[in-house]
């Protein structure tokens, strides 16, 4: 089986850390994002995956190689950005595309049964099928509402006002290689969810209801959420033991006299001085924190360095290399740019 994975969006949301390192292989819980995709493409049967980069994308392939665990990783790496469908095309182009393909979007956490999908995209006869799962809130993402038959009706991209369900676009789809053959334009942007899809309603587009865990990490509030969940076990993962606060503690780190969690994560070779607190943070690789600090749910990019005495408070993000200095304070919701110096 064969998937797609949209891995070249800019990660607008998630500056300043994705400034440095692009979404798809950014951290979490100590691990590049997407190991967490492959791994559950594989438990589904996946055998090849298409990255299809654009962003910085010789760190993705930096960071993943050519083959993960026995999964075959091949690149295709868009001159300039061409949306979600668009990639697609691309590789259909470099002649890389089987009959059927799942597609993904490249920053989602979830345990959904892919099988299933492909299973009922299989019995429906469908040309393409969406995964589609239940939120609460459901204004930053593609809301779908279906028949009672599970054929999509509509398509409504970041629609603001009321919704007619809260089921919406998990980014996770089957494909007929004939759909991106016959509606996918070739050489500009294409957007699956303003062009492609609503014009696949009435011919073959189907919706899947998914159940299990998702969620998509692509804003601050929701890679800490994923973080918290990851090291809670939900959704299930080849995380190593956390502590008894809940934490992961990379290797290398010193932390002796310093107060580390709950539901916090230190990648490698970080050092947080005696009478510091880390909580519900995550620190990257080579971050240095000095003594009497206090860092809270926050995260820190790699190799940040906190003065003695400093203060970082709550949804803040630090980019890489950004020096805080002694007593300093970075301010609730603050960004700070990679290299930045804070008084
Ligand atoms: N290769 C490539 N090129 N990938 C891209 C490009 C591009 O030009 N633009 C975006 N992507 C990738 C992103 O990296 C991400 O993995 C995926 O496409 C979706 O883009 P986002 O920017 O994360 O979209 P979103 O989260 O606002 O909305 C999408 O996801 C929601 C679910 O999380 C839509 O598909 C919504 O309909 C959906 O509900
Ligand atoms: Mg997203």
């Amino acid at each position: 089986m064969q998937a797609l994975v949209l891995a070249g969006g800019e990660g607008t949301r998630l500056r300043p850390l994705t400034r440095t390192v692009p979404k798809p292989v950014m951290p979490l819980a100590g691990r590049p994002f997407l190991t967490f995709m492959l791994d559950w493409l594989r438990g589904h049967g996946v055998d090849e995956v298409i990255l299809s980069c654009g962003f910085l994308s010789d760190g993705v392939h930096r960071v993943l190689g050519d083959i993960y665990q026995g999964v075959r990783l091949r690149y295709v790496t868009e001159p300039e950005p061409l949306g979600t469908a668009g990639p697609v095309r691309l590789a259909l182009d470099e002649g890389l595309l089987e009959e059927r393909l799942l597609v993904l979007n490249g920053d989602v956490l979830t345990d959904m049964d892919l099988s299933a999908e492909l299973d009922a995209h299989r019995r429906a006869g469908a040309s393409a099928t969406l995964a589609l799962t239940a939120v609460e809130d459901t204004s930053s993402y593609g809301v779908v509402p279906t028949d009672e038959r599970g054929w999509v009706e509509a398509f409504l991209e970041k629609s603001p006002g009321p919704a007619p369900t809260n089921r919406i676009n998990a980014g996770a789809y089957v494909l007929q290689r004939s759909v991106v053959e016959d509606i996918i334009p070739a050489g500009r942007p294409v957007s699956f969810e303003r062009e492609v899809f609503p014009s696949l309603i009435g011919h073959g587009l189907h919706g899947w209801p998914a159940e299990g865990y998702w969620v998509d990490i692509g804003t601050p509030e929701r890679y800490l959420e994923a973080t918290y969940d990851l090291l809670s076990g939900r959704p299930k993962s080849a995380l190593p033991p956390r502590d008894e606060t809940g934490s992961l503690i990379g290797a290398g780190c010193l932390t002796a006299g310093a107060h580390i969690g709950p539901q916090s994560v230190l990648g490698a070779h970080c050092s947080v001085g005696s009478d510091s607190a880390v909580e519900r943070s995550v620190l990257h690789d080579g971050v240095v924190v000095g003594a009497d600090c206090e860092i809270r749910e926050s995260v820190l990019a790699e190799r940040v360095q906190v003065g003695q005495g400093a203060r970082v408070e709550p949804g803040a993000l630090v980019g890489a290399n950004a020096r805080v200095a002694p007593r300093g304070l970075v301010e609730a919701g603050a960004r700070v740019e990679p290299g930045e110096k804070v008084g």
